[in-house]
Parts: C-alpha cells; structure tokens; sequence
C-alpha cells in the first residue's frame, strides 16, 4: 500500500477525475438537498463511490447557492487520498475552516481568526505559537482542574439519575467542558464572572448562527424545504450573536490579563488576542468538546461490561501503584490510550476537512492517480477516511484494543486533529494545537468514570452536530 497522498512517479494508472457538478445553480442545489433530505450525508457519499467506483470524484459541497459562490470541490473518501488535506505545502488552508463559505467576520470582532489563516500568512504564526505556549504555561492545571470539574458533572448525573431514572450528558457535559475551559482561562469560575451558567448557551447560539448553513435539525419532512430556505441560502445574521458575544468577550477582556499580555509580546494586538482567545475557547476547544464528549461517552457505554471491567481493572492498578492520576500514570494505561483513539477513529468529531490546491497535483487512492488543478478546492469526509476497510478491519466496529501492541502502526491512519495521531501541531502546520490537552482530558474523563463506577448503560442517539448520550444506569465502583 502507498503511504503518500501524491506522489508524481505512481505505479498507479492515472485516470480524469470522474463525477460532474450539474447544471450551475440547480448541479448544487439537488446536490445540497440530496446531502442534506434525500439521501443523508454518509449515503451521499456512499451512492457517489458506488457509481464512480472511486473514492475520489467530483461534486458540489453544501451550502451552494447563494452563500458559497463556488461549490465545487474534489472530494477524497479514502485513508491514502485523504493525507493531501494534512499537508500544507500541498493545500491551501485559507478561509475553509467551515468548507466553501467564510462566516461573516463581525462573528469574531471583524478579524480572521487563527483556524481561518494559512500557515503562509504571518499572524497565523504568530497566533499558533502563542497559543501553543499558552497550553504549555497551563499545563499543570489540565489534571487537577479537569478533576474538579469532572467532579461536579458526576455529582449532576447522579442527581439527575435519582431524579428521573436517566440523565441526558450532553447538557450536562457541555457545562462542564464550558466551566473547564473558563476557569482555564480566566482563573475564574463563570459564576464569579457574571457569566454565570449561562457560558453554554451564550456560545450555543453563537455557534449555530456560524455552522447553520452545514447542519440540518432533523425536522418533519414537510419543514424540509422551509428549513433549507431558512438556514442554507442565505447567511443568519450576526447581530443575533451580538449581545451575547460582547457578553463573552467582555468576561473574556476582563479576567484574561496575564495571556492578553503575554499576547502582545507575540506581536499580536490586544483586541485581536482576545477575539481569538474568544474564538479557541468558544469555537475550537468548547465546540470540539461539544461533539467529542458524548461520542466518547456513546461508544465506551455501548461497548459494554467487557471492556468496563478491562478499562477499571487497567485504571485502578495504576492510580493505585503510581499513588494518583497523573501525567505519567495516565502515560501508562494502555488501553484507555487505545479506547480513545478508537473514538477519535469511529466518529471523528470534527468530520469535514478542506483545502485548495496550491499547485497541480497528482492524488493517488488506493487503486487510481487522479490529478488535481491549482485551485481546485479539494474536500474529505472524515469518517469514510478512518472507517477505510482497507486500511481498518471491521471498520464500523469499536474494538477498544485496536491501537495496542501492532495496532499501533495504523496510528498514523488516524486524523481527528487535523493531522496524523503521530504528528505534532506547529506554527507551520494546521494540525490542532489543543491535540495533547483534548486527548489527556478523554482519557481523565474515563479515568474517573471507571474509578467511580464499575459499568454503566447509555441510550444513543444523533444530533445535528454530533451523538446524543443519557445515562440509563449507572453502577458504583465496588473494589478501588
Ligand atoms: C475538544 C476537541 C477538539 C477537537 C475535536 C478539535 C479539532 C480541531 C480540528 C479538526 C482543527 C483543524 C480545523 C481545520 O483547519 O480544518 C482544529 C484546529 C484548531 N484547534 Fe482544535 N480541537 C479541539 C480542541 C481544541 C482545544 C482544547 C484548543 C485550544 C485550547 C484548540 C485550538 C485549535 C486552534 C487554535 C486551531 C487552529 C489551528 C491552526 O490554525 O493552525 N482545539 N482543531
């Protein structure tokens, strides 16, 4: 199997790209209701693989007409060709955080924040490298503030456990990512910084005006037309999200002095610091948690009381013989490592990944080379590249021992941060910077749930960002 996305000497025939994008206007407008009412996205993309029979193929991506002025993309489904996307000599990464449209910039103070700026852009730099030292700087308080707050959340569950036989985690661990990242932040509770618990729903609301035109809500069919009217053609306006972003941004500019600070020395305007920090709190690490948590909630609960007694067995040995949870213990646990990443693998949660071409290219898939114009906007669905069944057996399986011994070699098959499970994020790349942090915060999510509990039951379900989650039983450690 080759392991590069492009490579000019392929062994492998190279053919035109196949599919076509229709009709303007009315080519993305079926393609956009197809995607979205008649088919769903993963058969979307499924029935365009079986007709092409390529994994790489033209269409047009969501929303279309009238908020993106160009819909067409070259979509790469499959491990091999998908790697074109991690590589930032190859793809331009201006402006596609959200695919072919750029959300209004009164969203974030009027700036273009770090996740919207190619690495060859100067602020991108200088914002990566900030940021990147900012997580460094608060590296001992990932463990003992997480705990806390994991503290509070189990205590909410088990309350709503006892009060309604059930309890809906997404709610709940959406306040607990909030005040997390708050109090990270900040060095504040949200509640003594008149934001009060009100931080979810300020950044809820502000988000969903931003991804509005890449979500459906799931409504009878008969609202589908009205829906897509109302959210896919023309954007929501930002002044919904007015009041409530100054309210975070002013807590924000108010207790985040010592970063602001820092920020400067960086070379990075004050305001502009802080609508970033704004957008890495609010936008990347709680909407990344948002879809990340109950997903790895979802398939460790599914997975069932094998792999619980495994996990508790593995988790309280260690915490036990290192004397509690720390870097180095949780360096230790094998199998929760792989449980994690096996999460990250199934449900990637952020699943749509673009760039354009810089220069003409050849992309290779498994079985074809393909070559892409300078450009062309190249788009990967995530989930079809890490369910790959030629590169992960039982691709649609959780195998929570995937990534142990052997299975650590398919590491590098595994791309939820934007980059390879064994690469790092820089300032010359796009790969997340909070990669490190999230990974540790997954793995001390499951290291208090097995230390506090020896197995428990989840009720699943789909939202339109991501997994639903409730808790339907809940069983007490019985030996720690
Ligand atoms: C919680 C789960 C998280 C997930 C799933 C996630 C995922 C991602 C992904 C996929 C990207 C690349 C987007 C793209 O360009 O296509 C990204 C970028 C980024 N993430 Fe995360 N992230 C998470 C948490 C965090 C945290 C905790 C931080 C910081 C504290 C963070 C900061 C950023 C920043 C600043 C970028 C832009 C990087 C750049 O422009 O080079 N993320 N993240």
């Amino acid at each position: 199997m080759s392991s590069s996305s492009s490579s000019p000497t392929s062994e492998l025939p190279l053919k035109p790209i196949p599919g076509n994008y229709g009709l303007p206007f009315f080519g993305p407008l079926m393609d956009r209701l197809n995607y979205f009412y008649f088919q769903g996205e993963e058969k979307f993309f499924q029935d365009k693989i079986n007709k092409h029979n390529s994994t790489i193929f033209k269409t047009n991506m969501p929303p279309g007409p009238f908020i993106a002025s160009n819909p067409k993309v070259t979509a790469v489904l499959d491990a091999i060709s998908f790697s074109v996307l991690l590589d930032t000599s190859k793809v331009e990464k201006l402006n596609v955080l959200d695919g072919t449209f750029l959300p209004s910039l009164s969203f974030t103070g009027g700036y273009r924040v770090c996740a919207y700026l190619d690495p060859s852009e100067p602020n991108h730099s200088s914002l990566k490298s900030f940021f990147l030292s900012l997580l460094a700087k608060k590296h001992d308080q990932f463990i003992p503030l997480f705990r806390t707050c994991l503290s509070e959340l189990f205590i909410d569950i088990e309350e709503q456990m006892s009060k309604e036989g059930e309890a809906y985690f997404n709610t709940l661990g959406d306040s607990m990512a909030f005040n997390f990242f708050f109090r990270l932040f900040c060095d504040k509770s949200p509640v003594d910084a008149q934001i009060g618990s009100k931080g979810p729903k300020l950044f809820d609301k502000w988000l969903f005006l931003q991804l509005a035109p890449l979500v459906t809500l799931g409504l009878p069919k008969f609202l589908n037309l009205a829906e897509d009217l109302l959210l896919h053609t023309f954007p929501l306006p930002s002044v919904l999200a007015k009041s409530d972003y100054q309210k975070l941004y002013d807590a924000f500019n108010n207790y985040s002095d010592s970063i602001l600070d820092e920020a400067e020395k960086f070379g990075i305007k004050r305001d502009e610091a802080c609508h970033n920090l704004v957008f890495l709190a609010g936008f990347n690490a709680y909407g990344g948690s948002k879809t990340l948590f109950p997903a790895l909630i979802k398939w460790v609960g599914l997975a069932g009381p094998k792999l619980h007694r495994q996990l508790a067995d593995e988790i309280r040995t260690i915490v036990k013989a290192e004397g509690g949870v720390t870097f180095s213990s949780l360096d230790k646990m094998v199998l929760t490592k792989s449980v994690v990443y096996e999460a990250l693998r199934i449900e990637p949660p952020v699943p749509y990944q673009y760039g354009k071409a810089k220069a003409d290219m050849v992309v290779n898939s498994h079985d074809a080379a393909f070559e892409i114009k300078k450009g062309e906007m190249i788009f990967g669905y995530q989930p079809l590249a890490t369910k790959d069944p030629r590169v992960f057996e039982n691709p649609e399986e959780f195998v929570g021992n995937r990534f142990l011994g052997e299975g650590e070699k398919l590491l590098k098959y595994v791309y939820w941060s934007n980059g390879r499970e064994t690469a790092e994020p820089t300032a010359d790349n796009k790969q997340c910077p909070g990669k490190n942090l999230v990974l540790l915060l997954c793995r001390v999510m499951l290291v208090e749930l097995f230390l506090r509990y020896d197995t428990f039951t989840i009720e699943a379900g789909k939202l339109f960002l991501g997994s639903s989650a409730t808790f339907k039983s809940l069983t007490k450690a019985t030996s720690i």
